[in-house]
């Protein structure tokens, strides 16, 4: 926004995607209550993803955690079952099998950060009922193999998608593989309506259960709403300006608006320890669809500017001390989208964090340290055993995630580059 001059500062995770017309939308939507809860833009835009998915159904949520729990509800995923996942994952999906006393089991991963196939089969037992598979960072998981162990052990396949809107593999969308998908809206994913998610099918009779299971929610509050439509506004027009005059004080100012509940945070304190509200299971209100419809029409100009600028990272930081687990080469037939480019290190990422925000680039996105994100996940209540997954905890604590996202120019991906270029 040129109106506001300031040194502008480098965020991997704060409301990464918004561009003007987004602030001005929302700033429209909240002088617009009656738009809020009802409206055709919510069923608009369920048509208009399903159709570039290429599936017959697709049911919006308030967020991907809740559509996850109606595809575990249509699967009839219940007490004691086994649900099979990566490590190096979000509380919030592990939260969503919790929820249904399912037990989720955590699975190594491979060179891309996604789930190993063979660690996954060593893991499946006679209790497993489904596989979750996450495609991070945009990234596609190896799907030839995990469809093969899927259709030998008779076990349904879920996509979470979170990260993966518009990834290929073989020509075919991620999301498009398993029993049902789902993909997440939430602030710092590849579209945005700082909450909000979709849950996806082709399967007749999961897309049924998933609509009655829609059917039982209501709307969140009309407080809930104007927390999020508040939420690129202020993040846009003080909170970003303040860290880019002084970190600590935009710090404070990001936490002061947290404390007084003007804003909401990604994941509540009680998620971190393994609590799922019910007062959470909501619809996606129309308000929220019509930024999250915003944003679904730029997705091939934000996802194409992803790659753009992955490429330039990969191309610059070749001779660095990093080592680049995404830089693969020309991989046949996967087009990944570059949610994040995730860089590793052996050296302390604590430090080189803390260097790096004295150049106003803050990269602390809460995708490090622990097998299962934001660090301060309470890992026993998320039933994950420790060094149960020895690479997802040794690539936890060696991670940085470098943005690609719309806002970062070719001018700020060098400033990046050259910070981690002179790190020895
Ligand atoms: C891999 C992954 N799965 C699931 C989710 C849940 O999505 P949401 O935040 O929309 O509930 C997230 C994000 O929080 C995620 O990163």
């Amino acid at each position: 926004m040129k109106f506001l001059q300031y040194p502008k500062p480098i965020f991997t995770a704060l409301s990464p995607n918004t561009e003007k017309d987004d602030v001005l939308l929302a700033l429209k939507l909240i002088s617009q209550p009656k738009k809020w809860k009802q409206g055709k833009e919510i069923q608009e835009l369920e048509e208009e993803f399903k159709k570039y998915l290429g599936l017959n159904f697709s049911s919006s949520f308030n967020s991907g955690r809740v559509a996850l729990m109606a595809i575990l509800e249509a699967m009839e995923i219940k007490k004691k079952d086994e649900v099979l996942l990566q490590a190096f994952t979000c509380n919030s999906a592990v939260n969503s099998i919790l929820e249904r006393e399912a037990k989720p089991i955590f699975v190594d991963i491979d060179d891309t950060l996604n789930i190993d196939p063979k660690d996954l089969e060593r893991k499946i037992t006679p209790r497993s009922r489904a596989i979750m598979v996450q495609h991070t960072f945009g990234w596609p998981a190896q799907m030839e193999e995990i469809l093969r162990i899927v259709q030998k052990r008779q076990l349904f396949l879920i996509e979470d998608c979170a990260h993966s809107l518009g990834t290929k593999y073989k020509g075919k969308f991620c999301g498009t593989f398993g029993a049902a998908s789902f993909f997440s809206f939430g602030r710092d994913k590849i579209i945005s309506s700082v909450f909000g998610g979709m849950a996806a099918t082709n399967n007749q009779k999961l897309a049924e259960k998933i609509k009655t299971f829609r059917k039982k929610l209501d709307h969140p509050s009309d407080f809930w709403i104007f927390q999020q439509l508040i939420h690129p506004i202020l993040t846009n027009l003080l909170i970003m300006p303040t860290y880019g005059l002084n970190g600590t004080l935009g710090r404070i100012l990001l936490g002061a608006f947290h404390q007084t509940k003007i804003l909401s945070k990604a994941v509540s304190n009680q998620e971190k320890k393994g609590k799922f509200s019910k007062h959470f299971f909501r619809t996606l209100p129309n308000a929220l669809a019509i930024l999250a419809f915003n944003q679904f029409k730029k997705l091939e100009k934000f996802n194409k500017h992803r790659k753009r600028i992955a490429q330039f990272y990969q191309e610059q930081l070749e001779n660095s001390n990093f080592f680049l687990p995404l830089a693969r080469g020309n991989e046949e037939n996967i087009e990944p989208i570059f949610m994040r480019y995730p860089v590793l290190t052996h050296l302390e990422t604590d430090k080189i964090l803390t260097e790096a925000r004295k150049r106003k680039i803050f990269l602390n996105d809460g995708w490090r340290k622990k097998p299962v994100v934001p660090p301060d996940t309470k890992l026993n209540k998320m039933e994950y055993r420790s060094k149960s997954c020895r690479r997802a905890e040794k690539t936890a604590h060696s991670i940085i995630n470098l943005p690609t996202h719309i806002n970062i120019s070719k001018k700020e991906a060098q400033k990046i580059v050259d910070f981690f270029n002179q790190i020895k």
